[in-house]
């Protein structure tokens, strides 16, 4: 039996195959959860639809609109997932706007970017920063309904939102020569730690940041 058997998680922030997203649902897939998706424009609509038909019975599975920067998609969304679900037990990323007595494990995506450096990540360090803070917060307020929420800081990945960070490239070079495991991570790497996040092997679990990244983090000066 999965560890993640009969949940019901909402995975939002798939744009291809290589997107933590996906490494995240297949890994959840395998676990045995039950799926639901989002696209955010016409424009990786296809790319969704496409993936979430190689999956078992993806028939089954919800899957529409949402873009995050509208309010009335949003609304539309989690009605018409309300009315197929009725209840979410995991939520990946940072959309906190389901009913808060169904959710059990909110998870975000976050990078190191918040405690070193990486001149390239510019505003978006802050907005990282923020959302690190937020998981605190929401960890704090939501406990008391038995919440769990947290934040997985991925290493570097080349996404369709990685590649648009100058100096990806290098970082990934960095991690095989300096981070303590030598290498990259994978998307599925990150899936299995969400897995961890979504299960009951954590629910001693919140407010944490956890790192994913081959211990790049721990680094200091190295010979
Ligand atoms: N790639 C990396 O190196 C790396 C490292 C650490 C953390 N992260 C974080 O992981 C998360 C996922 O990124 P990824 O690397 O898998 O890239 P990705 O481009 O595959 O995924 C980003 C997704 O954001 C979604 N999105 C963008 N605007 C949206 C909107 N307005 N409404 C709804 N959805 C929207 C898109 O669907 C896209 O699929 C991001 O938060 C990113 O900052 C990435």
């Amino acid at each position: 039996m999965g560890l993640l058997e009969g949940k019901k998680a909402l995975v939002m922030g798939v744009g291809n195959k290589r997107s933590i997203a996906w490494g995240i649902a297949t890994a959840f897939q395998r676990e045995g959860a039950d799926l639901a998706f989002n696209w955010p424009n016409e424009r990786l609509k296809d790319n969704v639809l496409e993936l979430v038909a190689t999956l078992p019975n993806h028939e089954s599975i919800p899957v529409g609109p949402c873009d995050v920067s509208k309010q009335d998609e949003i609304d539309k969304f989690f009605a018409e997932m309300d009315r197929k679900w009725g209840r979410l037990d995991i939520l990946v990323h940072s959309i906190a706007f389901a009913a808060i007595e169904d959710l059990k494990s909110v998870m975000s995506l976050t990078y190191n970017a918040v405690d070193r450096v990486v001149p390239s990540y510019n505003s978006m360090a802050m907005a990282k920063a923020v959302l690190e803070a937020e998981t605190r917060y929401l960890a704090a307020d939501l406990g008391p309904h038995n919440v769990r929420v947290n934040a997985i800081s991925a290493g570097p990945l080349k996404t369709l939102a990685g590649s648009a960070v100058r100096g990806i490239s290098q970082a990934r070079d960095l991690m095989v020569e300096k981070a303590p495991l030598r290498r990259n991570i994978t998307q599925d790497e990150v899936g299995n730690v969400a897995v961890f996040l979504a299960s009951e092997w954590s629910r001693a679990v919140t407010g944490a940041t956890i790192f994913a990244d081959n211990g790049f983090n721990i680094i200091g000066v190295t010979e």
